[in-house]
């Protein structure tokens, strides 16, 4: 008997062993373990034993079944582990290759720099105002000492839209626009684009500027040039020098110009500015007596370039994503 459950044992590891495929093996099981499988004949068959005989040979085949089971349940975990790892070896999906991302894009340069400026004023207490691109001649010209036939309007190289309206060609009507909405003392910054007919190295048809404003008792140059030479060593995160020239514009008097010593020593002009003059104020019936003040308008795209290091202005426009992805 004990001979028997030997050789069946021997036969059924050497079936499972044997087994290369899940089925297989499943009919293997059945062969042995199933209502009629050998291993469950010999579990049946103790019945007829001698008593004496059946405790014995009765631990011997329930540990043959034991022994069966737990080889097919390790034989079916193996030939489950080279199947899944076939079927990742089958299939064309390489689970190493990197997936796909999406391209996140970034800030525009200039967008980046206004946001930049804008900070800065709002930390020094002014107020960030808006205006239309589509101005009237009375805003861009008239309110700001420019009259019909002055030769001053003749300066701005103007898109017209008819004898009325036009695109802008500076930020300093939001001044007027401001002080109509606010009245005085005021403090404000006017970040937005501005067009003229003009292209080429450094000057685009469209570019930004940021105009300021600050109307009160008691304002002098002096205001106006700390305040300007704060905001630039601000911008910069250095100590940079500026040249005042002296200038022309209808609206402030004195006016000048501010150049900026470039690191590769340039002087490079980026804004104009002055004592607002008092025609100005009186034209909204603010009392220029009481108050006065300063204005100055900046060139976003020049303060861009000088702090990224950028030669051609056209560049910031050209939409060519290997120029602006430098700036990740
Ligand atoms: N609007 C002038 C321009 O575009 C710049 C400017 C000069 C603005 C003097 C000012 C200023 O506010 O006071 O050329």
């Amino acid at each position: 008997m004990t001979d028997r459950l030997s050789d069946l044992s021997k036969r059924a590891l050497k079936d499972i062993r044997n087994s290369s495929t899940l089925e297989e093996l499943d009919s293997v099981r059945v062969q042995y373990l199933g209502k009629k499988g050998s291993v469950s004949i010999q579990l049946k068959k103790l019945s007829d034993l001698d008593p004496s005989d059946r405790p014995r040979i009765g631990k011997e085949v329930n540990k043959l079944k034991k022994l069966v089971d737990q080889e097919i349940t390790n034989k079916k975990n193996s030939l489950n582990d080279e199947k899944i790892k076939s079927n990742i070896e089958d299939s064309s999906l390489d689970v190493t290759m990197p997936g796909r991302t999406s391209i996140i894009g970034n800030p525009h340069p200039v967008s980046s720099t206004l946001n930049e400026i804008e900070k800065i004023f709002l930390n020094a207490g002014f107020l960030v105002e808006d205006g239309p691109e589509i101005e009237d001649e009375y805003h861009n010209f008239t309110a700001l000492n420019i009259p019909e036939n002055h030769p001053a309007r003749a300066m701005h190289d103007t898109f017209y839209f008819n004898t009325q309206y036009l695109l802008r060609t500076h930020t300093s009507p939001i001044q007027i626009r401001s002080m109509e909405k606010y009245g005085v003392p005021i403090r404000v910054i006017a970040p937005g684009k501005v067009y003229r007919r003009d292209s080429d190295i450094t000057h685009t048809p469209m570019f930004h500027q940021i105009e300021g404003l600050v109307i009160d008792k008691d304002i002098n140059f002096t205001h106006l040039k700390g305040i300007l030479h704060d905001f630039i060593n601000t911008f910069f995160e250095d100590d940079m020098k500026l040249r005042f020239r002296p200038s022309y514009f209808p609206f402030t008097e004195p006016s000048a110009e501010v150049d900026l010593l470039s690191k590769d020593n340039h002087w490079l002009e980026i804004l104009g500015c002055g004592m607002v003059h008092p025609k100005v104020l009186t034209n909204l019936g603010i009392d220029n007596e009481t108050f006065n003040g300063y204005a100055f308008g900046m060139g976003v795209e020049r303060l861009a370039m000088l702090k990224y290091g950028i030669n051609d202005i056209r560049l910031f426009y050209e939409n060519d994503l290997n120029f602006l992805n430098q700036f990740k």
